[in-house]
């Protein structure tokens, strides 16, 4: 029976509380693991990252993650990744580079379930074909938190747990972070050491990129997402709107219209931009942008990322809208 969060338990809020969690979670990671090893898909969101870490600190090299590239991240994420957690808090990390495996297997599939499902069986294979390549691995480490648990009792969403991987590969599980609420996984994640990039990032969806490119995912337009995306993120973080705006994406449509650069026509695809705040997730309100932000993410995106000409911009909640396009 894998551990509950205790009704009284009191809500993680200053750095002085995470270091005692983090200490009860050290000695809590030991006993049950004691000299064995833990696998770990460690994909550079928040809840991965500080599990990754509380699990470093408590068994260091014991710990074995493995991060796969699928492809569908956003810019910087796996070297990220690798900077953080290979070269700063020395872990045992695989990097597996599976971005050709991901787009061959997802070229010309325009279903959006289709593609979903595509993303998170190959990255099960992928992970699995990992963990065989490794010996004596006895646990599975899982940045499952308490809102998971919660939302998979309720029926609101399949827990993304063990889930899917072979027979022969279901290993006892290490969950370090199980009890904690967002909120307080991020507190932890900070006192931890990691990064404010890292600790306090906007929601992303599992598939990745690959669902702001809808329909079939071209290499050239997923490259002019992740660039639109990378600049929207850098305006954001200059005009003090990181971490204030919930979740803000860029998406490129499959269509292309007219437009002019140096004196010559061009024909090319719109970026669309979003950035939404919300509570619950159900409903979504639009973040009103600045009249001069607007302009300096039409300059940029429409000079720096090849293949685009126009830029839009999203004023639709949610209803009648998702977040997502697809
Ligand atoms: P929608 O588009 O359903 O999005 O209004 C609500 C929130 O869920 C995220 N989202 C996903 N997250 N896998 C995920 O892990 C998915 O397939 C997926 N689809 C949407 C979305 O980014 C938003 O935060």
């Amino acid at each position: 029976m894998l551990e509950r969060r205790p009704d009284n338990m009191e809500r993680i809020a200053t750095p002085e509380q995470a270091k005692a969690y983090i200490e009860e979670q050290i000695a809590d990671i030991q006993a049950q693991v004691g000299d064995k090893k833990v696998l770990l898909a460690l994909s550079g969101g928040v809840d991965s990252s500080v599990c990754a870490a509380l699990l470093i600190k408590a068994i260091g090299k014991q710990l074995v993650c493995v991060h796969v590239n699928h492809g569908l991240l956003r810019k910087g994420e796996p070297e990220q990744v690798i900077k953080v957690f290979r070269d700063e808090l020395d872990a045992n990390l695989i990097y597996v580079d599976a971005v050709d495996r991901f787009l061959d297997k997802l070229a010309g599939v325009t279903d959006p379930e289709q593609k979903r499902m595509i993303i998170g069986k190959e990255f099960i294979d992928v992970f699995a074909e990992e963990a065989k390549k490794q010996e004596g691995i006895e646990f599975l480490g899982q940045g499952t938190i308490w809102p998971d648990i919660l939302e998979s009792e309720a029926g609101i969403k399949a827990h993304h747990n063990a889930g899917g991987l072979p027979e022969d590969l279901q290993f006892e599980l290490v969950e370090p972070v199980r009890i904690l609420f967002k909120d307080e996984v991020r507190i932890v994640g900070k006192e931890l050491g990691l990064p404010d990039n890292m600790v306090y990032r906007q929601p992303f969806p599992g598939p990745g990129l690959g669902v702001r490119c809808p329909g079939a995912i071209t290499r050239d337009r997923l490259e002019a997402v992740r660039e639109c995306d990378a600049i929207l993120r850098e305006e954001f973080a200059a005009a003090g709107l990181a971490g204030k705006v919930w979740q803000y994406f860029t998406v490129v449509p499959d269509f292309k219209s007219t437009g002019i650069t140096d004196g010559k026509r061009t024909f090319n695809w719109p970026c669309i931009i979003r950035a939404i705040n919300t509570t619950d997730v159900m409903e979504v309100t639009v973040e009103h942008l600045a009249p001069e932000l607007i302009d300096r993410l039409v300059q940029r995106i429409t000079t720096e990322v090849p293949g685009i000409n126009r830029v839009l911009y999203d004023y639709t909640p949610k209803p009648p809208a998702t977040v997502e396009y697809e």
